[in-house]
């Protein structure tokens, strides 16, 4: 049997310390389009998820609420999967760094890399955040604050296992100049060349005031920064270095990240694997940040959007719609709930709904008739899938988009409901089965309750195939319009 090709897309491994929000919903549902498609063309794909549940982090935020971590987290994990369920999301895995399994292939990489002579003992002093679990100099912060969250750092003096960061400096500057996908989108590529190119200092992978992490393989004392251990999930799930999986599925094609956490894959991690001889993932990817209302989301704001709320208010497809319609792929974005009623109403209740609304109403009175689809001509599918392959996510829609108002010009012009041409409709209920299959990935419960309505299969290369004629009925309205 011919090998098929494979696609792995991850996404960060989130800190159970709250709900699933907004932004991790985001991050979530970009990776679900992206294994949607590579799943509609046939691909073996991988997706992964999961949760990063050590930490001072999180020890802090469970003993706030006096549970020991592990209770705390368990709850958590469990909003988190409700929530991926209601958002539509179809992972493979779902990957807990509390998980046996992770911890024992997090402990065997590290032995390696401390074998590989790339770790050593020193002192550390020097600044940390919390809420980011990242270590920081006086002149990186911005205003006395943390530069990445703009929340207070607190001093730490401890004995620690340093990590050979500096070591791998030149390497990774080569690996960014061979491979001119390893940072998406090209703007933080060069942002990040620039920063490796200030100098790379070794990084402390332990910690020593908790006991909330990975026992450190070489020192029990210690346990590891949370971060060598989060990393590491992304081979762990595959069973690295043995499993099935990790031979089928490593590298990843894409890192799914926002741009918060850029440096920990585009420097630290590439580094931890070319220390262990490990190959490069394809591709890291970060996109923009949302902001709501034009201000950053925050508890302390009470500006949070759980997107539980919106999709009882919305439906799940128009939120999925909203988030990669409103925004370029890569760039930053604005969550309003009013632009989501708008776009709600004018694209996919006036343009898309309706057409699929008039074509069944005429198809159900006049009945088909089989022709070639000239109307298909009109949808550039070469370019969509340049798009896709280039992650612009947003691009892609509005290609879709640019087709569904092709055909609605088409019956406007044609006036079906006059000349009762089988002809017409044929090719009308031809190009609905393409518009679905191709919206499939990022609204796909109103797309296979289309394909039921039109009777025809959600595959890649059913879009070429010529429609099989069935009796269509005229269903129910898909997108009600909101007042
Ligand atoms: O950083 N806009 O977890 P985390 C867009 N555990 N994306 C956002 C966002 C916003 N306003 N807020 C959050 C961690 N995100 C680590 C990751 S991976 C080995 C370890 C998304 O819970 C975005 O994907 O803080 C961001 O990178 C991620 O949530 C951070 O999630
Ligand atoms: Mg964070």
């Amino acid at each position: 049997m011919k090998n098929k090709k494979t696609f792995y897309v991850t996404t960060p491994i989130y800190y159970p310390t709250a709900k699933p929000h907004l932004g991790t919903a985001y991050t979530t549902i970009a990776a679900d389009i992206l294994a949607r498609w590579h799943k509609l063309l046939g691909e073996d794909v991988f997706f992964l998820t999961g949760t990063d549940e050590h930490g001072q982090k999180l020890d802090e935020a469970a003993k706030k609420v006096g549970k020991n971590p592990k209770e705390y987290v368990d709850e958590l994990v469990k909003e988190f999967k409700n929530v991926w369920k209601e958002l539509n999301i179809n992972f493979d895995e779902f990957i807990r760094t509390t998980d046996k399994k992770h911890e024992e292939i997090v402990k065997k990489l590290i032995k390696k890399i401390y074998d590989n002579g790339d770790l050593y003992e020193e002192d550390y002093e020097g600044l940390y955040c919390v809420p980011c679990e990242s270590y920081w100099t006086e002149k990186d912060l911005f205003n006395g604050k943390c530069p990445s969250c703009g929340r207070g750092v607190q001093s730490i003096k401890e004995k620690a296992y340093f990590f050979r960061l500096s070591k791998y400096q030149k390497k990774l500057i080569e690996l960014y100049n061979n491979n001119s996908d390893f940072v998406l989108p090209k703007s933080k590529k060069n942002e990040m060349i620039n920063r490796i190119e200030e100098g790379l200092k070794d990084v402390s992978f332990t910690r020593s005031k908790f006991k909330w992490g990975v026992e450190f393989p070489m020192n029990k004392d210690y346990v590891l920064w949370v971060w060598a251990d989060a990393l590491t999930n992304y081979i762990s799930a595959l069973e690295w270095p043995d499993g099935k999986n990790f031979k089928k599925f490593w590298p990843a094609n894409i890192h799914l990240i926002g741009k918060d956490i850029l440096w920990f894959h585009s420097v630290i991690w590439p580094a931890m694997l070319m220390s262990a001889g490990i190959n490069m993932p394809k591709t890291i990817f970060a996109h923009g940040w949302w902001t709501v209302d034009g201000e950053k989301m925050s508890k302390s704001k009470n500006n949070v959007i759980d997107p539980l709320e919106l999709i009882r208010k919305y439906g799940v497809d128009s939120f999925r719609y909203f988030l990669f319609r409103a925004s370029t792929f890569g760039e930053d974005g604005d969550f309003s709930e009013k632009v989501l009623i708008e776009r709600h109403n004018s694209e996919l209740a006036n343009k898309f709904g309706n057409l699929i609304s008039r074509v069944s109403t005429l198809a159900e009175k006049y009945g088909l008739e089989k022709t070639e689809n000239k109307l298909l001509h009109k949808l550039n599918l070469k370019q969509i899938n340049l798009y896709i392959n280039n992650y612009e996510l947003d691009k892609v829609l509005n290609e879709i988009f640019s087709f569904i108002d092709a055909c609605n010009e088409y019956v406007q012009e044609k006036k079906p409901w006059e000349t009762h041409d089988k002809k017409i409709l044929y090719q009308l209920v031809d190009s609905i089965k393409a518009i679905s299959i191709l919206l499939w990935p990022f609204i796909p419960s109103t797309c296979e309750k289309i394909s039921e309505q039109f009777g025809f299969k959600i595959n890649y290369s059913e879009i070429e195939k010529p429609l099989k004629i069935k009796d269509i009925r005229k269903g129910e309205i898909l997108f009600k319009k909101i007042e």
